[in-house]
């Protein structure tokens, strides 16, 4: 039986010693070329191979990032588990991040950086943190974790979700009804939706004209849900103040592109959170020893949902 690594070498490395360590009866592979297929039980990789077929046994499927929209589901057979990852080192790191843009909104970073660059000494009214309304959308694994790090700086904390949840100290509210009045009451909208055929576009003028004069946004889910264009007149006829996004579509932006010198947008290059290879390949280990003794496995996709 083989577990099938498909990604850089220098976290195969990582996997590899956990594997032996942990589930030495599993034999541990970097090769698809030399693999012998019938033998590939399990396999992690960024995109489905084109050759997935080959592997005839093949029984979960794991991505190594926290989404799935980049694999063509489709094309994955119904009996193959397909499992999103869930570890420690992303969920820490997204943290980081949102901790790091809702602060940087908050205390309008981007303006100050803009008018150091022109030399501009000007204070702007600082505004109270029990006054800063946050609302994040998505509270799936990250967007709860997100909120929870958000917690000791005293903003009011709202989240939404499709369905309804309960999160202790935070607003929960979901439906469309619950996205409208999330939106009318939120300052800094943070964007953690899984990419799905319901979000894709979600961020758009439309949305954008449900905010609050001077509200901003952290877009950390996938570039494919914002409309380029609708975030730049928002800023542009100052709807919106402030823009810190990490994920657009296409990455990398072409070098023409409206948001590389936009005043109020900070960009970063899809680095909010990445998979860490040391929890991974805990996070990894343990679902295969889940899925061995009949549990499923954390992070399981639910294929009619699409995340
Ligand atoms: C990165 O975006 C990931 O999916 O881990």
């Amino acid at each position: 039986m083989t577990f099938l690594f498909n990604s850089d070498a220098k976290r195969g490395a990582i996997f590899a010693e956990a594997f032996a360590r942990e589930l030495p009866d599993i034999a541990f592979s970097m090769d698809p070329k030399s693999v012998e297929a019938d033998g590939v039980r399990y396999l992690i990789t960024w995109t489905v191979p084109d050759d997935l077929a080959r592997y005839r046994n093949l029984e979960i499927l794991f991505s190594i990032g926290a989404g799935i929209d980049q694999f063509r589901i489709d094309a994955v057979p119904a009996s193959v588990k397909v499992v999103r990852m869930v570890e420690d080192g992303i969920i820490k790191m997204m943290q980081e991040y949102v901790t790091l843009a809702v602060l940087a909104l908050h205390r309008d970073l981007p303006t100050y950086l803009d008018q150091q660059r022109r030399r501009t000494w000007q204070t702007i009214a600082p505004v109270q943190a029990s006054e800063r309304r946050i609302g994040v959308l998505g509270l799936g694994m990250l967007g709860s974790a997100v909120l929870e790090r958000l917690q000791p700086f005293g903003f009011p904390l709202s989240g939404w979700s499709r369905s309804p949840r309960e999160i202790d100290g935070i607003r929960c509210l979901s439906g469309r009804d619950g996205l409208d009045t999330l939106l009318a009451t939120t300052d800094i909208l943070v964007c953690l939706l899984p990419l799905t055929d319901a979000t894709r576009g979600f961020l758009n003028a439309e949305l954008f004209a449900g905010l609050p004069a001077g509200a901003a946004l952290v877009h950390v889910g996938r570039g494919a849900q914002l409309d380029h264009q609708a975030l730049v007149d928002a800023l542009d006829t100052c709807h919106l103040s402030g823009a810190v996004v990490d994920v657009t579509e296409p990455e990398p932006l072409p070098a023409d592109h409206a948001f590389w010198n936009h005043p109020k947008i900070l960009l970063t290059p899809h680095i909010a959170s990445v998979t860490q290879a040391e929890t991974a390949a805990a996070a990894v280990i343990g679902n295969i020893k889940r899925h061995q003794t009949g549990l499923d496995p954390i992070g399981l996709i639910d294929r009619c949902r699409g995340y």
